[in-house]
């Protein structure tokens, strides 16, 4: 008696496992990893130099060089793809397995196959080298804070990373958002000197927010931006 009751017990305890098991299958398309690519909010630690961050690193060079009209935003999602958040783009990875996945493999491929496609042109190495590395640390939905520094607000020191690492994909001669080039010194300053560039990443009534479809600047950046300007917008 007291037997067949521990059978009954084990029987259902069995079904819970294997029903709780079938949910995880669902729930975690990427098995083999332990990211499910959901629910995770964005951390705040402080940066790390050997960490790949998504929201400081990855979704910028992705808003920047996938996300713009006629490729991969909601409106036009080209091939079906839209990376316009982490969602999305976590769709295109295996986590812990750059070399298995999507999002990395389209960036190393050559000709016309290569993404951003021709004339486009390809991401830098180094781009490239920290989505593989975000993607080998488990492609996270990982925030940090402390990277940026207000006191930092030079041109080569501040200005162009961020111009580098969130506009130029959009704003470069062979894809001139909006008519405005910001890969080169002389064309950023024109936007700083009529106003634009501070209207618009401080997202000012009267501009384009900035980094269109993006995540907004961080208040340090914008602040990095403003004092530059402030300060004459010099070649420092
Ligand atoms: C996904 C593409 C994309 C990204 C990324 C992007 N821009 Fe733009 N930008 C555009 C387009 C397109 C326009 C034209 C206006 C519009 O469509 O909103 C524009 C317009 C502008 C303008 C003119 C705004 C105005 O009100 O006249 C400025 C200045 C500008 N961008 C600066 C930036 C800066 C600085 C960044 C990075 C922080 C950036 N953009 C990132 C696509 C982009």
């Amino acid at each position: 008696m007291k037997n067949k009751f521990l059978y009954t017990l084990f029987f259902f305890a069995a079904i819970v496992l294997a029903l709780y098991a079938c949910r995880h299958e669902i729930l975690n398309p990427n098995s083999g990893s332990g990211n499910t690519g959901g629910g995770i909010p964005p951390a705040t630690s402080s940066c790390s130099p050997d960490t790949a961050y998504f929201v400081n690193d990855i979704m910028p060079i992705i808003a920047s060089n996938c996300t713009m009209s006629g490729c991969h935003d909601v409106a036009s999602h080209a091939d079906g793809v839209v990376l316009t958040n982490y969602t999305n783009v976590f769709r295109y990875v295996k986590p812990g397995n750059a070399g298995d996945s999507k999002l990395y493999k389209v960036l190393i491929k050559t000709g016309n196959e290569r993404m951003p496609p021709p004339p486009s042109p390809a991401l830098t190495s180094a781009q490239i080298a920290l989505i593989q590395k975000w993607i080998n640390q488990g492609a996270y939905n990982n925030n940090c804070i402390g990277r940026c520094d207000t006191a930092i607000f030079t041109f080569s020191g501040a200005v162009k990373p961020i111009m580098d690492g969130k506009c130029t994909g959009c704003h470069n001669p062979s894809n001139l958002g909006g008519n405005i080039d910001l890969s080169t010194y002389t064309a950023v300053r024109t936007v700083a000197l009529n106003g634009k560039l501070y209207g618009s990443v401080a997202q000012q009534p009267g501009y384009s927010p900035m980094p269109k479809n993006g995540i907004k600047l961080s208040d340090c950046e914008i602040k990095q931006i403003q004092k530059w300007i402030t300060a004459g917008s010099l070649n420092n």
